[in-house]
């Protein structure tokens, strides 16, 4: 039933399991209060520098030290570039897009079993905004979230992604560890033997952004960093990614690129690199007129690992800014909390 209150639109939403989608079906004229930002929360489209954009880096030859260096760069300038020639195949890509849209085309009465409430496993879970209990204002995005490493979960997966989203994971970690064991050459660590700490859990979302009235008043996803080692992420050509310029006010848009990644550091390498290499913060504007998705992959430290600044790189004196703490006890900081820009990382902070 659709809504016939205002006051039922996070009814409808979050605890019928309609989603932001459901809302978006519903061709309503004006978006519903529950998800007006405030204007200190919205994308001011006059802080967008047009004229600016992040680094594309050809990764064909991974031979060439050039290659390493650019992305060595780009981590330390920017915490977001794009590559290309990164060796996932297109159809790999294809299909987990294709298998998004299937997802999230299914009728509510089948999403609705990948609930927090109802879900069979803590390891699957369909959410509409970031937190609902949580979110003040809602952000206007549904997503499906596997914990891939966990797998013996894998039997759980919803059959109308589980196979795309297995080759995905399967073919793009490869480049994820190629990027990874450059950015730890840069910082003088050996990647091997790291590698649990680095990469040892893989979180795979699948996130749609329906069209959405009055899209200027609502956002996508709120300002935040990402609490992984490093995000792997497939956009589709609508657009609506911005990352904010480091120490302004500024934002730069990620424009689509047929066939490429967009790459983003996260809050661990951040914590790890003792902040040489910096976690971007990012958003995602909502759209009025196409619907939107985008599939994430979160390489991220294993829950009970202990992250800090590594030896390596306080070596030469540098002072810790950062002190250790435990993965898991950082990731709870994070879900805690609505999205705010990059306060996470004071959780970590010396
Ligand atoms: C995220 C995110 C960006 C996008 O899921 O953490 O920032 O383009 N997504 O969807
Ligand atoms: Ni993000």
């Amino acid at each position: 039933m659709a809504p016939t209150f205002t006051n039922d639109y996070r009814h409808f939403a979050v605890t019928k399991g309609h989603g932001t989608k459901g809302l978006s079906d519903l061709q309503l004229d004006s978006l519903p209060e529950q998800y007006i930002q405030p204007v200190e929360e919205r994308l001011d489209m006059t802080k967008v520098l047009k004229e600016e954009s992040i680094p594309v880096i050809d990764m064909s030859n991974l031979d060439d030290p050039n290659v390493a260096d650019q992305i060595v760069a780009a981590a330390e300038k920017w915490g977001f570039f794009q590559i290309v020639n990164h060796g996932v195949p297109v159809e790999v890509l294809e299909n987990v897009q294709e298998a998004t849209r299937r997802f999230f085309a299914l009728p509510v009465e089948e999403k609705i079993m990948f609930t927090q409430e109802k879900s069979p496993t803590n390891s699957v879970r369909l959410t509409t905004s970031f937190l609902p209990k949580v979110d003040k204002v809602l952000e206007w995005k549904d997503y499906l979230s596997i914990l891939v490493s966990d797998e013996k979960s894998f039997e759980f997966w919803p059959s109308a992604c589980k196979n795309e989203v297995m080759e995905y994971v399967e073919k793009s970690k490869l480049v994820m560890k190629r990027l990874l064991k450059a950015l730890m050459q840069g910082l003088n660590v050996d990647m091997e033997s790291k590698e649990s700490l680095i990469m040892g859990s893989t979180r795979n979302n699948l996130n749609y952004y329906p069209v959405c009235p009055n899209p200027e008043l609502a956002i996508g996803v709120g300002r935040h960093s990402d609490v992984s080692s490093l995000t792997f992420l497939l956009q589709d050509n609508v657009g609506g990614l911005f990352i904010r310029k480091m120490e302004t006010d500024t934002w730069i848009s990620v424009p689509p690129i047929t066939g490429a990644i967009v790459i983003n550091i996260g809050d661990a390498l951040q914590i790890l690199s003792n902040g040489k290499y910096k976690s971007a913060e990012h958003c995602v504007a909502a759209n009025g007129s196409n619907n939107r998705i985008s599939v994430p992959i979160f390489a991220n430290p294993r829950p009970d690992e202990i992250i800090g600044p590594l030896s390596e790189v306080l070596k030469n004196g540098e002072k810790p800014i950062y002190k250790h703490v435990l993965y898991s006890d950082y990731v709870k900081h994070f879900y805690r909390k609505s999205h705010d820009g990059k306060n996470t990382l004071d959780f970590a902070k010396i």
